[in-house]
């Protein structure tokens, strides 16, 4: 269990995660903290740099050259490991299972050794203070990397998961999340679960735009990051990255539900 305390913390922080291999919109985010006066040390990526879209390589590279705290995600865990898929857990011959086939052998292809070296050594926990408030961060969930939590899931799930997280780092009054795609918070005995959903897709809803999280004071806001996606459409369409993905970039959608439980489904 490797843990990154970054101690305390000023100033606002942006926290976002699932890049997911788009460099366009992992390059607007970047633009936005400068103008926003962020720096890179109180930006959080909560992991999943790597996945469905077209510039692993340059996406794991901007993100080390910006220097923000980076937690490791199911993706990175994969890679790091050469491991055969991305971890998530799906049944073989699923929808998500043959798209995987796609996304991940082009990012185990393209990203050198040298990164999947670097990915090797990533936290698997983020700790720090801000603002009077002690915040944990874990990728999926606390007891499994690629724990799908979203905001539907019983209140009992996160009881659990809080429990082992205070068992490894201590108590906490927030917990930072990605991993499933979709942004949420939900309270749980005093404890604020947040997931800060993903810059690099959409989250299913129809809007092609994505969703990360600032923290001002004590407050926490929901943001929707607009960048370039048609570039991004065609850096997908000319990697041969046609499987799906690329038209959620511009439609909303995701090409499968097999992840999602049943009552958030659209059909
Ligand atoms: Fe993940």
């Amino acid at each position: 269990m490797r843990i990154n305390d970054l101690g305390e913390l000023s100033g606002d922080l942006l926290l976002f995660g699932g890049v997911y291999s788009n460099l366009h919109s992992l390059d607007a985010l970047i633009e936005y903290a400068g103008q926003a006066g962020i720096p890179p040390e109180n930006a959080i990526c909560t992991g999943d740099i790597v996945a469905y879209c077209a510039d692993a390589a340059g996406s794991v590279e901007r993100i080390r050259n910006w220097g923000c705290p980076v937690l490791m995600g199911n993706c990175e865990a994969q890679l790091a490991a050469d491991a055969p898929d991305c971890g998530c857990g799906y049944d073989e011959g699923s929808q998500c299972s043959l798209l995987s086939r796609g996304w991940y052998s082009h990012a185990r292809r393209t990203v050198s050794a040298e990164a999947k070296e670097w990915m090797r050594r990533l936290p698997d926990r983020i700790i720090f203070f801000h603002n009077g408030l002690r915040y944990a961060v874990v990728h999926g969930g606390a007891s499994d990397i690629s724990k799908f939590i979203w905001p539907t899931t019983p209140k009992v799930v996160f009881k659990n998961e809080i429990s082992v997280l205070e068992a490894e780092v201590g108590a906490m009054d927030r917990v930072i999340s990605g991993h499933s795609g979709i942004a949420f918070q939900v309270n749980v005995n005093g404890v604020t679960w947040i997931n800060v959903g993903a810059i690099g897709m959409p989250d299913n809803s129809g809007r092609p735009e994505t969703s990360y999280v600032e923290i001002s004071g004590k407050n926490i806001k929901n943001k929707v990051l607009t960048y370039d996606i048609n570039a991004q459409f065609e850096a997908m369409r000319r990697a041969g990255l046609t499987q799906g993905y690329h038209e959620t970039l511009t439609s909303g959608y995701w090409p499968s539900e097999d992840t999602l439980p049943p009552d958030m489904r659209r059909s």
